[in-house]
This record gives structure tokens, C-alpha cells and sequence, in this order.
């Protein structure tokens, strides 16, 4: 969906949005797509690509927040299609931190042994979740799932370190209201846009610059590296704006910021995995080159993790 198709649904221009947000298009799923069917797709492109079989997996986290069902899981559907037998899948609702963070949970099970070889997934669907009445919101959002197998290594290589953080209070900067135990859609349920994402985008644009600066700085600093050490940082996709934003922060130019936004558009958890996957298939990060994934999203939640490639 290009930005010409949403000057003909809201009162917007291609020139607002690519100057706002640095978004020229997104991809949106067809109506018999779900979050698990592109999960599922990214899943055997990694098993692939790790060569490895569905036997070998025994740790599935899909990172989302549109799942095809309230139950069970996005990630035992997954494992229903796919048929993980060795293996236990959960979800992990982080929003946008939903990769980094199930990231993170696969290397400390890994670290303590408890399991082996993990399929971490980001999948989201945001099109079935948002309000395509209001312009605010839906010219930000796309459709995409990405998804990498993790697994112990003794070279000095993968994740040396992560960061978790949110603050619950946050939580009417970006939610979703109805559709829930608390506000359950009522019977006579007439679209207002209130079981959709309702968003205050100015001030998650400043707490993003924070907390998405202050994380990776918070793994560079807890790997025992500086900035200088980082070849590239992959951050969530949100905005070119918070993009530059913490660039500058961080002290470095867009050379070494992964940016794919203008062709996905926010695509919420699975929005680091695809950029990190884009970074590696086009040779920007190389063996041995220390990488910072960042991410912060609705919670709010924010977190980042650093490896060596
Ligand atoms: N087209 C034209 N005008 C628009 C549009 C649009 N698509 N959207 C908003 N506007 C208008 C507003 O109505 C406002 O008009 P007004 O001044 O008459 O009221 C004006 O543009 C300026 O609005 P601002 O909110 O000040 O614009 P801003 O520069 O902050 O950009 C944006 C808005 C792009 C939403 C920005 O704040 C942003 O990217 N914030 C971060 C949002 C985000 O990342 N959300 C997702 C979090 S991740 C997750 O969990 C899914």
C-alpha cells in the first residue's frame, strides 16, 4: 500500500508522510493471511538457512500482539503447522520489543542449559488492528513476520549482552481498549476505533528517543564496549525521525543505522528481525562485527540486545 492509496482513504500526502515519518510504502497481508501464516513462512526460511529440521528445535517465542487467536498462542499454532515435536512455544507480548525480548529469554534458557536450539519469531498483522479512518495512526503500520534460530556457540560470538525495561504507566500512550476482559466488546458493539491502536504519537516520540538511546548504550556498556566497537545498530522501524534522533544521541551517523523503513513502514515486532535479516543478506554487518539490536513499543517496553555476529 503505497502513500498515494491512503491520499485517497484519509486527508493526507505523500509529502507529509515521507517527511514525518520517512515511509513511501507498506505491505499489507491478504484477508486469508494471519500472523502465524507469515510466521510460518519466516520460520522455514530460518530453519533453512540454519540448516537445520523442525526436529531440532525445542524452544518456539513468537514475539507478537496480534495473534490469530486469544488462545492458544501464535507460536503453538506454529508448532501445530509446522510440528515442533522436541519443543514448547509461548507467546511473548512485548509489542515491538517482541523480537528483542524473546531474544533475549531464548539465549538465558540456552545459557542455562535448560533448552538448546530456539526459534525466536516477530510476526504482526497490525493491518487487522488498525483504524484505516484515522490518519494519525494508519499510515505508520505494515504487515511482516521475521524469525531467526538461535543456538550455543564457544567462539566468543552471539548475544554478549541484553536489556529488558518498561514502565506500565505508560500504557494509554498506546493501546488498544476494547476487545479485552476489562472492556469486552459489548453486544451491540458499533466500530468507534476504540478496539483499534489509539495512539498519542508526539509523546511516544520522545520517550522512544530515550529509552531506545539509553538501551543500547546500556548493552554497549554492559558488553564492555564503546560506540566506537558498534559496526551497526538495527533499530525498531517506527520513524526516520527517532531514527536520526538516536543516532545523534548515540553519537553516530544514519551510515551505521539500518534503515528499511520507507519500504515496510512500523511493522511492530516483526520490524527488527526483517531489518536484521535485510543488514545480513546485503552484507552490511560481517563475521565478528558487534551489532545492537534496539526496539521500544506499546507498554511502553523497550530493550535491546548486542551480539557479535
Ligand atoms: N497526514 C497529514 N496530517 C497528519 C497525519 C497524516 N497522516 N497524521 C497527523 N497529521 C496532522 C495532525 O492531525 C496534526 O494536525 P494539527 O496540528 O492540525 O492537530 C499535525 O499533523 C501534526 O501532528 P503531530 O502529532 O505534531 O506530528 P508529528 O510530527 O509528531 O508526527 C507521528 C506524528 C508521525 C505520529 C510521530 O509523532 C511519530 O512517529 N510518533 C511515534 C509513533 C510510533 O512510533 N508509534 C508506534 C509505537 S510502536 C508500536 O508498539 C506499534
Amino acid at each position: 500500500m503505497t502513500n498515494a492509496d491512503f491520499e485517497k482513504i484519509v486527508d493526507t500526502s505523500d509529502e507529509w508522510i515521507v517527511t514525518r515519518t520517512g515511509i513511501s510504502e507498506r505491505h499489507i497481508a491478504g484477508d486469508d493471511i494471519s500472523s502465524a501464516d507469515m510466521a510460518i513462512k519466516a520460520s522455514e526460511r530460518a530453519l533453512e538457512s540454519a540448516g537445520l529440521t523442525h526436529e531440532d528445535i525445542d524452544l518456539v517465542i513468537c514475539g507478537t500482539v496480534t495473534p490469530d487467536y486469544k488462545l492458544p498462542s501464535n507460536a503453538c499454532v506454529v508448532q501445530e503447522k509446522l510440528g515442533f515435536p522436541n519443543a514448547v512455544a509461548f507467546d511473548v507480548v512485548s509489542a515491538c520489543t517482541g523480537f528483542i525480548n524473546g531474544l533475549s529469554i531464548a539465549n538465558s534458557l540456552i545459557a542455562t542449559g535448560q533448552n538448546r536450539r530456539a526459534l525466536v519469531i516477530g510476526t504482526e498483522k497490525l493491518s487487522s488492528f488498525t483504524n484505516y479512518e484515522d490518519r494519525n495512526t494508519c499510515v505508520l503500520f505494515g504487515d511482516a513476520a521475521g524469525a531467526a534460530v538461535v543456538e550455543a556457540c564457544d567462539d566468543g560470538r552471539g548475544v554478549l549482552s541484553s536489556f529488558m525495561k518498561s514502565d506500565g504507566s505508560l500504557r494509554p500512550l498506546l493501546w488498544s481498549k476494547v476487545g479485552g476482559s476489562r472492556y469486552p466488546y459489548p453486544r451491540d458493539f458499533a466500530f468507534d476505533g476504540s478496539d483499534k491502536i489509539l495512539m498519542n504519537g508526539s509523546d511516544i516520540f520522545k520517550v522512544a528517543v530515550r529509552a531506545m538511546s539509553k538501551a543500547a548504550k546500556e548493552v554497549i556498556s554492559i558488553a564492555g564496549l564503546t560506540i566506537d566497537d558498534i559496526a551497526l545498530i538495527v533499530p525498531h522501524q517506527a520513524n526516520i525521525r527517532i531514527i536520526d534522533a538516536v543516532a545523534k544521541r548515540l553519537g553516530v551517523g544514519r551510515d551505521r543505522m539500518f534503515i528499511n523503513i520507507e519500504k515496510y513502514g512500523n511493522t511492530s515486532s516483526a520490524s527488527v528481525p526483517l531489518a536484521l535479516d535485510e543488514a545480513s543478506r546485503s552484507g552490511r554487518i560481517k563475521d565478528g562485527d558487534h551489532v545492537v539490536m534496539v526496539a521500544f513499543g506499546g507498554g511502553l517496553i523497550w530493550g535491546a540486545t548486542l551480539v557479535k555476529w
